[in-house]
């Protein structure tokens, strides 16, 4: 009988753990369910014996690998892995998948109210503006970027999108404009939904130059990472630029500073709220368990990221 352990620091809806455990328990396994342990001291005394573990945004580094003996297996119930050290896995001969696509719907449908408060005036009183007819820039077209562009169909948007990696006739087939640089979106938008991972290459590339070419009352949409974002650069050009708005899912690391300089303007959710739905909780937490039932009984490996 193997250990699966659900750790997650930000709890799943109860409804998503009792289907875990459904497919778990069904699957002649035990769960362990771990939840908002806030210190890391009580993470490495649950992994010491488990075969797997369910994660969220829950920190997997060498220490908790170095402690987890018996371990075979992460799977990340959710699409960003920067929160796994993905070489210490390996080192470690643990695999690690993510979920791809489970949870997306519901980030995608936050990034459209955010989208609407803050053209909205953050609900003020005073005229805000409409969606319908203004430009949407689609920065980087994966799960999340597909189905913002399916509900900017509804809002009547004209949409484009850029991905360094998606062919442009696969973002043209779904009715979507491709263009060639990000420099092209930002300055071609009226609004940029931001949806690249956080890796080596993207961290910090959101700044002055890019936002700085977005035209007069852009909005600035961030449901993806804050590491991808130069605080710094954005701070500076929001300074200069008092038409700029910046709504994100993930405080910033000087959120205090963006929240008295901005006021009006910009607004972070407390904690990070995009896959905080009984739909994601239940689609992303599910596969995640049945994924490691078909790697621990069958040795498939479908979705695992530490190739
Ligand atoms: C993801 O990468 O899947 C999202 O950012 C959701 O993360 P969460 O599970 O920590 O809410």
């Amino acid at each position: 009988m193997a250990k699966i352990l659900v750790a997650t620091d930000k709890p799943f809806a109860a409804i998503a753990v009792k289907g875990i455990r459904e497919v778990v328990e069904g699957a002649g396994d035990e769960l362990i369910l771990l939840e908002k342990y806030g210190e890391k001291a009580k993470l490495l005394d649950a992994v010491k014996d488990v075969d797997a573990i369910i994660i969220r945004s829950d920190i997997i580094d060498a220490e908790v690998l170095d402690a987890a003996k018996q371990l075979k297996i992460v799977v990340r119930a959710g699409a960003g892995y920067d929160n796994v050290d993905l070489a210490a896995a390996t080192a470690h001969n643990v695999c690690v998948m993510n979920t791809p696509g489970q949870n997306s719907n519901a980030v995608a449908e936050l990034a459209f109210g955010m989208m609407v408060m803050a053209v909205r005036n953050f609900y003020n009183g005073t005229s805000g503006t409409e969606l319908k007819g203004k430009k949407l820039g689609i920065h980087a077209y994966g799960n999340v970027g597909r189905n913002v562009a399916r509900i900017a169909k509804g809002f009547g948007m004209e949409i484009y999108a850029f991905d360094a990696f998606c062919p442009a006739s696969v973002i043209e087939a779904d009715g979507v404009k491709p263009v060639a640089s990000p420099e092209e979106l930002y300055a071609t938008c009226d609004v940029v939904s931001l949806h690249i991972p956080a890796t080596a290459e993207t961290k910090n590339s959101i700044g002055y130059a890019l936002v700085g070419k977005m035209p007069k009352n852009g909005l600035l949409v961030n449901t993806a990472r804050k590491e991808v974002i130069n605080e710094a650069e954005l701070i500076k050009l929001m300074e200069e630029r008092a038409d700029l708005k910046y709504v994100t899912d993930i405080m910033p690391a000087a959120g205090e500073e963006f929240a008295a300089k901005f006021a009006g303007r910009y607004f972070s959710t407390p904690k990070k709220m995009g896959a905080q739905t009984a739909e994601a909780n239940i689609n992303a937490g599910i596969a995640a368990a049945k994924q490691i039932e078909g790697f621990l009984k069958e040795g498939c490996e479908k979705f695992r990221v530490n190739k």
